[in-house]
């Protein structure tokens, strides 16, 4: 415990001494006691208990006020609270002694005991002889603890065998007992309850007066100011382009959703920004090929996610570079510690991309656990569990190199609502031409094609065909490397690559725009539906995924396509999208006929693909959503009255079960599901009580009747699902048009 004490800061070294000092003149004291005349005594008695009583009085207050609770204070400093402790009780001891003795010889009266219950009860509820001897504060997990931090058993596990493998652990007061474990995971990691160790209750509220308010911002040259590649390799040029081009319309939905909902009073959140597409290690070469017809899909996100963060009023540092990320990391205390303090971190969220978390891992090396719950991923095909989880994919053989980061599932951001496990970023829907553009234009029996490399046309002869004889236009915009003649139908008319304004023009003009089964869910369809074209989506008879298609080789979701555009299909629908199988000469003659039969083409952009629907959408997420286990006391949301538990039907995943109800699976809220005695309730008889881990519990076995729950809270799943299981599922509602959020909770 001494050389602990070294560490010391001056102030408590001062305290120290003191109490040295009164120690030993209470020892002289006692040893002359006998020999000074009652007189005296009487007079040196109060004399010294006076002076005693003053200092245990200041170094009872100072204790209380400075090192209340082993990581509360300035500084942490729980040994010397012991030890103070033990000084404290010696010092009483003395006290006594000498009244005692006092009291027989002099026979005062009227002694003011020392404060005891007072200072040392609060501070510690072990005394100090009993420390002495050796023995610890007892601090246990209750059941209803343990059920509400599931990993604090684990992480006190790990303590017991690993508390020495860093000098940090030490630092923060840990010294080996369960104790300094329990109060180190809650204080510092936030894995365990402070209760467990009678740590006071309160929670912590932010200090309102000393946090900047996040005041919106449509300064556009404080944004472009950000956008300033160091390198000069003109990485961010795409993204300043396009920025600049809608910037008005930014503009203009902050303002009207600044009038819909009170914007004020929010924290302005310190967010770190690092587009790892675009740094050189990548060797993506995304930077270079931004012009040459590279592939813009990431770009577009990452430009809307970097504009609604800045008109929100939040403070950016945006990275690109590796170096850079370092720099950045590098200036945040102890970023190589394992020690996890999460608390009072210098940045509050983390946008990233996959290849940037490969770069950030590197850069932050030991303490990566410290940040990753401030970990958002912008990943546009999403992860699911079954693949996130690093020990899950090992097993089943699902490791691929976007997989197994073991974070919370509901951390990566995609680029339309694929499973609901994700959370759903999505992008603006750029639109070229305003109003009295729009007006202008006639639109004519025309299509437009959607494919824009000869190679996707290849084997849609037959249904472009069947599309021609309706009497109608078709056009196409294919590009042709160094001119080379494309084997293109007779009667399509090829426009070549044209820019947005020339490609929205004529999305203007057509009735139809003709989908023929790749790319896959890009933007096209849902700019040439804003135009009022209506969109023809291809319905697959065997559904596409990763075992059965390159594409998705590789990418960490079981996803089943089963049509070119399943957006376009479940959230928009007819009149404006008609999914066909275009091989079915007959289905794609009527359909055409009934679009060329319509008498108004009106265009329609859902609500969560404006710039307005997506600053609401991307405030929420940052107001609401939180993966850090310390701030769990934090409201839940979506509120649990947006929630409902449904049963589902054998073989069917909680993501179909709640979209048959009109509602989306919404895994935060499984921990209520998981319990046989929710099973029960939904009535399963339960021949047996079983917890297993894999993507499908919490659910009812129909073979053996089996109630199964889940093990492992990282695999909770809405995709999930298996011959003979009846899944319990968690389902909410939503806001049209802004599936992300539930009624009332923007
Ligand atoms: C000394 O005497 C006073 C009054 O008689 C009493 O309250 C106090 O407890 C005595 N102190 C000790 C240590 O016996
Ligand atoms: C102490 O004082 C009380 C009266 O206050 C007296 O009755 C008692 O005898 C005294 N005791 C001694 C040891 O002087
Ligand atoms: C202080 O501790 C004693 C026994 O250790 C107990 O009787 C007393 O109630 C405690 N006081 C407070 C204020 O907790
Ligand atoms: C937001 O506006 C308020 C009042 O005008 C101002 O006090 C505050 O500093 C602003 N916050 C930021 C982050 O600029
Ligand atoms: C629409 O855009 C054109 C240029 O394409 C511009 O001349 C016109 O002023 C714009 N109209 C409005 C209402 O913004
Ligand atoms: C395309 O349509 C035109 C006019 O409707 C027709 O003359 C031509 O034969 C058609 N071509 C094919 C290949 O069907
Ligand atoms: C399963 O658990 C529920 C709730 O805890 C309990 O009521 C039931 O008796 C258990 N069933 C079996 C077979 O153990």
């Amino acid at each position: 415990m001494a050389c602990k004490l070294f560490k010391l800061p001056r102030r408590q070294w001062l305290l120290l001494l003191l109490v040295a000092l009164v120690l030993w003149g209470l020892l002289i004291v006692n040893i002359n006691i006998g020999i000074v005349s009652n007189h005296d005594s009487g007079r040196l008695k109060n004399e010294v208990i006076r002076l005693s009583e003053r200092y245990i009085r200041a170094l009872a207050r100072d204790n209380d006020g400075v090192v209340d609770g082993p990581y509360a204070g300035r500084f942490t400093a729980y040994d010397l609270k012991k030890t103070m402790a033990v000084l404290l009780e010696n010092i009483l001891e003395r006290l006594d002694y000498i009244e005692h003795h006092l009291n027989i010889s002099s026979n005062m009266t009227t002694l003011a005991q020392p404060a005891r219950d007072g200072a040392v009860n609060k501070s510690n509820p072990v005394l100090a002889k009993d420390l002495i001897k050796g023995e610890e504060d007892r601090c246990v997990l209750s059941d209803k603890e343990r059920q509400l931090y599931p990993h604090c058993q684990g992480k006190i596990e790990w303590m017991k065998a690993m508390w020495e493998s860093d000098p940090c652990y030490k630092s923060f007061g840990v010294d080996g007992s369960i104790c300094s474990f329990i109060m180190y995971l809650s204080e510092v990691e936030g894995w365990c309850p402070r209760s467990a160790w009678h740590g006071y209750n309160s929670v912590p509220t932010e200090k309102a007066d000393h946090t900047n308010k996040a005041n919106i911002s449509t300064d556009l040259e404080g944004l472009m100011k950000l956008l300033v590649d160091p390198n000069e390799r003109q990485g961010y040029a795409w993204i300043r382009m396009r920025i600049k081009r809608i910037w008005p319309r930014w503009e203009a939905a902050v303002t009207s959703l600044s009038q819909k909902q009170d914007l004020r009073g929010r924290r302005q959140k310190k967010i770190l920004v690092h587009l790892g597409l675009l740094s050189k290690q990548s060797g993506w070469k995304f930077a270079e090929m931004q012009f040459k017809g590279g592939p813009l899909g990431e770009l577009v996100q990452w430009s809307d996610l970097i504009t609604a963060l800045y008109v929100l009023g939040h403070q950016l540092t945006i990275t690109s570079e590796a170096e850079q990320l370092s720099s950045v990391v590098s200036q945040l205390p102890a970023a190589n510690s394992p020690c996890q303090s999460r608390k009072e971190l210098p940045v509050d969220i983390i946008y990233i991309d996959i290849m940037g978390l490969k770069q950030f891992k590197k850069s932050v090396g030991n303490g990566f656990g410290k940040f990753s719950c401030l970990l958002r991923i912008v990943d546009s095909f999403g992860t699911e569990p079954a693949f996130n989880l690093h020990s899950f994919a090992k097993q089943r053989k699902k490791l691929t190199s976007w997989g197994g980061n073991d974070l919370h599932p509901q951390q990566f951001f995609t680029m339309f609502p694929h499973s609901p496990d994700n959370s759903f970023m999505g992008f603006v829907v750029e639109r070229h031409l305003n109003e009295s553009n729009v007006r202008d234009i006639k639109r004519t029996n025309s299509a437009l094609v959607y494919g824009k490399n000869a190679y996707m046309w290849e084997g849609k002869t037959s249904y472009l065909d069947t599309v021609n004889k309706s009497g109608i236009l078709i056009h196409g915009t294919v590009y042709s490397e160094d001119n080379k003649p494309l084997k293109l139908p007779a009667y399509v008319e090829n426009h070549g690559l044209l820019n947005g304004e020339e490609l929205h023009k004529l999305l203007r003009q057509s009735k139809i725009f003709l989908g023929l089964g790749f790319p896959y869910e890009g933007p096209a369809p849902l700019e040439a539906i804003a135009y009022g074209a209506v969109y023809i989506n291809p319905k697959f008879s065997t559904s596409h995924n990763r075992n059965t298609n390159p594409f998705f080789k590789g990418k960490p979701t079981e996803r089943e396509l089963w049509s070119q555009h399943p957006y376009a299909e479940q959230f928009i629908g007819e009149p404006h999208v008609y999914t066909i199988n275009i091989e079915d000469e007959e289905a794609v003659r009527t359909t055409v006929q009934k679009i060329l039969d319509l008498d108004k083409f009106e265009g329609f952009l859902p609500y969560e693909f404006t710039e307005e629907g997506f600053i609401q959408r991307m405030n929420s997420y940052i107001e609401h959503q939180n993966f850090c286990q310390f701030q769990r006391q934090l409201a839940k949301w979506p509120p649990e009255s947006s929630v409902k538990l449904l049963f589902g039907e054998a073989e069917k995943s909680c993501k179909d079960v709640c979209w048959e109800k009109n509602l989306i699976c919404e895994p935060s809220h499984f921990l209520e599901a998981n319990a046989h005695h929710s099973l029960m309730q939904k009535g399963a008889a339960c021949a047996a009580n079983k917890t297993l881990t894999d993507i499908f519990y919490p659910a009812l076995d129909t073979k053996t009747n089996d109630c199964i729950i889940q093990q492992e809270e990282l695999l909770f799943s809405c995709v999930g699902k298996q011959d003979n299981l009846r899944r319990l599922c968690p389902c909410r509602n939503y806001i049209k048009g802004q599936t992300a959020l539930c009624v009332g909770c923007e």
